[in-house]
């Protein structure tokens, strides 16, 4: 994101895709953390964001629009102080998310295997946890349609069981310590 912001207007939004995004965490925490960086908590200042997460399951999106978490789902991976800045208690065993953060995420429905035409183009996707679903053929094709869709030199970012396997003519690997994403590589018409 700081790097981004290096390259954008001031006041241009950086466009996301949470490609699968289950009940939201991933979503809100993308947006908790370029809530961050646009206070300059990282070491740059970021830009704002546009978040669109989709998924195939109305009925996980339903619980990704309420945003709502129990004990448990925050136990994952949540620090104790991004709890109490992003979160207000509801009752005994449940959180919501605050406005904030959840204004700058919008969910809708899609499938993987459909065209990815009306989204417009990202910056960055994730696409994580989901392509261990489709086989070799399908999972190639979803990475190429997710290449279509990102700007020159946007970020993929895959689950850390996953891999761009055989599409290196598309992506090249970006080293994040700790972590790996792929930068979408510029293609060139054949001379
Ligand atoms: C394991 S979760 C991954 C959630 C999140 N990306 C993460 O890494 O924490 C996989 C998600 O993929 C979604 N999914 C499965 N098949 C899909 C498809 N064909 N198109 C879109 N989403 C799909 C499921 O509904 C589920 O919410």
């Amino acid at each position: 994101m700081p790097a981004l912001a290096k390259q954008q207007k001031p006041g241009e939004k950086t466009r996301i895709w949470s490609a699968a995004c289950s009940s939201g965490q991933e979503p809100y925490s993308i947006s908790m953390a370029v809530e961050e960086g646009m206070r300059g908590i990282l070491s740059t200042r970021c830009n704002d964001a546009d978040i669109l997460a989709t998924d195939v399951s109305s009925s996980v999106l339903e619980a990704a629009r309420e945003a709502v978490y129990d004990r448990l789902s925050l136990m994952r991976g949540l620090s104790q102080q991004r709890c109490n800045e992003f979160f207000v208690q509801r009752d005994e065993d449940s959180w919501v998310v605050k406005d904030s953060v959840r204004n700058r995420v919008r969910f809708r429905p899609l499938n993987l295997q459909e065209s990815f035409y009306l989204l417009g183009r990202f910056d960055v996707v994730f696409c994580r946890n989901v392509l261990i679903y489709f086989s070799t053929e399908l999972k190639a094709e979803i990475l190429r349609k997710i290449h279509g869709v990102l700007n020159p030199g946007g970020i993929l970012f895959l689950g850390s069981s996953e891999s761009i396997s055989g599409l290196s003519d598309l992506y090249e690997m970006v080293n994040c310590n700790p972590g790996v994403a792929y930068r979408a590589k510029i293609l060139r018409p054949p001379a």
